[in-house]
């Protein structure tokens, strides 16, 4: 595998390299990861930062006046401090630490105002069901209404069907930033200008955005914006939701406990400043410290530089993975580096097995968005989802197998 990208002095090899589970054998062949979508790998830097962590400062935060607690609350806040840099948020109290995006859209359904029965909130067709369910969950307690934005056969938001859907009642606008299941880059932007004409808030899913390209969330204007670490090279379990200033502190506590207090009574409690307010019990600390070195590793690499090697990943696909009988679906003029197909005459789970006997790790179901499938009249895709770490030759690797693939289901 000898691709060396042109921008700065990003070399694929020399990268390749920080993650050691590329050197693995799965089935006796090379690896080759095209599941990041899903999760991407972890560098040596991030594994040694979460390492250093367990060996010499593993302690509580925020409790302690002895040298580790001392040491654990400076590598914890600090790591606030990288994502309010990551995302270049305004303030570092806008910046809250949940277990991934799923938690922060959560937090932002149940906190963001005291819902009222007609409210509406306006989704779109290719959410993941992170972005659904917790609104479901409102309709069903509160009597909120949700209404759901077009797309196009091509996968593209349509912005008349977003203004059509909008009333008085519209409370809020939350969309993803990156369709995880199609790659769509969403201009989110226009969406953003037309919902604050209307005096709607809006939430980017930012879970398939945050690792492939810069986020300036003071520039896109948006009010919440929800990401994972498990994604960008970062460890599972944590994941951020940023807000704006002046809506976190009108928003209620959703968890109780220690942290996201001042002081209790039982005469009554009340509630420390944002951003713990949201914080409550111990947080993930390895995990936050894990996310705030992922940060420093991507960072270092250059998330334009990042973006633009992707961009040529995913042109390289479309144009090596025109096969017969290779439907893709998602074909946006603006996509981030993920590739949906479905093989004519086979199931995308027999597409998964036979990929994985070759060594190739692609997600095959319905990538949790089933509205999505139900709008291509599918129950399924499988999906080979890149990184800045992944090359040309592997995407012509799995261009050879999946002729041979077919074969075997002739
Ligand atoms: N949301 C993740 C995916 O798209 C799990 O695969």
């Amino acid at each position: 595998m000898n691709m060396t990208s042109n921008e700065h002095n990003f070399d694929v090899n020399l990268i390749r390299k920080d993650f050691p589970v590329l050197d693995t054998k799965v089935r006796d062949k090379p690896l080759v990861y095209f599941d990041n979508a899903a999760s991407s790998l972890t560098p040596e830097p991030v594994l040694e930062r979460i390492n250093q962590y367990y060996h010499s400062e593993r302690s509580n935060i925020h409790r302690g006046v002895h040298l580790l607690s001392q040491l654990a609350t400076e590598a914890y806040d600090g790591a606030r401090e990288k994502v309010q840099n990551f995302i270049n948020a305004k303030h570092v109290h806008e910046i809250v630490f949940t277990s991934g995006t799923t938690e922060s859209i959560n937090l932002a359904a149940y906190s963001m105002r005291d819902w009222q029965a007609g409210d509406e909130v306006i989704v779109s067709q290719m959410e993941h069901h992170s972005n659904i369910v917790p609104w479901q969950l409102l309709a069903d307690e509160k009597g909120i209404v949700l209404k759901v934005i077009d797309i196009t056969e091509e996968g593209e938001l349509k912005l008349d069907s977003f203004e059509a859907l909008i009333t008085k009642q519209t409370k809020l606008l939350s969309i993803a930033h990156v369709s995880n299941a199609l790659g769509t880059i969403n201009p989110v932007q226009d969406f953003i200008e037309l919902a604050h004409k209307h005096d709607i808030p809006v939430l980017l899913d930012g879970a398939q955005s945050a690792p492939h390209m810069p986020i300036d969330v003071q520039a896109l204007d948006c009010e919440f914006y929800a990401f994972s670490a498990h994604k960008l090279c970062g460890p599972t379990g944590v994941g951020v939701l940023y807000g704006k200033e002046a809506l976190l502190n009108e928003m209620k506590p959703w968890k109780g406990g220690g942290d996201m207090i001042l002081s209790v009574s039982f005469s009554g409690t009340t509630y420390n400043e944002i951003p713990y307010k949201f914080e409550a019990g111990t947080p993930n600390i390895a995990g936050v410290i894990g996310l705030g070195a992922a940060i420093d590793y991507l960072q270092n690499i250059g998330l334009q530089t990042i973006a633009d090697y992707e961009a040529e990943l995913i042109r390289y696909a479309h144009e090596k993975l025109q096969i017969p009988g290779l439907a893709c679906i998602g074909t946006a003029a603006n996509k981030a580096a993920v590739f949906s197909f479905t093989l004519e005459g086979m199931h995308p789970h027999d597409i998964g097995t036979m990929l994985d006997l070759k060594g190739i790790a692609i997600r095959a179901g319905h990538h949790c968005a089933q509205p999505l499938m139900e709008f291509y009249g599918i129950s399924a895709t499988a999906r080979a989802s890149f990184a800045f770490y992944n090359t040309k030759a592997e995407i012509d690797f799995l261009a050879e197998q999946i002729p041979l693939i077919q074969e075997v289901f002739a």
